[in-house]
């Protein structure tokens, strides 16, 4: 059954709103919903700014159950085998990706929807991004 990314968002995030107000620009829609999730990393890293986007590997994003304080790897590139997650395919020159993984943690054990469309303005995670119609005329 197909359920739109707004409602997956709201049933998933309900206790844990946030919404970056940047991604709020591209996202009229979900402007007033808040991210589920912030990554306890952020003030340690500068992997989710880098400005290049990645390879759309999907225009979904993925359900993926986050334990508590465990270090993760986004996979920002999109050419890993092991999709959300970095499998190490950057370092691959054939790619030539020049994006690097996002680490990331979070502060409660909870599924959080991560962006598989590589193009989120909230990395790892989905901001919506894949559902705007700019999106999805790029994909076309
Ligand atoms: S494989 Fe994509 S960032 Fe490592």
């Amino acid at each position: 059954m197909k359920m739109s990314l707004l409602r997956r968002i709201i049933s998933c995030s309900a206790k844990h709103a946030r919404y970056a107000s940047d991604t709020a620009k591209k996202q009229p829609i979900l402007k007033n919903i808040e991210l589920p999730v912030k990554n306890a990393m952020e003030p340690l890293i500068s992997e989710h700014l880098q400005q290049e986007k990645g390879r759309i590997y999907s225009s979904k994003p993925f359900q993926m159950k986050c334990i508590e304080g465990k270090k993760y790897y986004w996979c920002s590139c999109g050419w890993s085998k092991n999709q959300p997650l970095c499998d190490g395919s950057h370092k691959n020159p054939h790619y030539k990706a020049k994006l690097k993984p996002v680490l990331f943690t979070i502060e409660k054990t909870q599924d959080v929807w991560l962006c598989n469309c590589k193009h989120t303005g909230h990395r790892p995670f989905c901001d919506g991004t894949c559902e705007t119609e700019e999106f999805k005329a790029k994909v076309k």
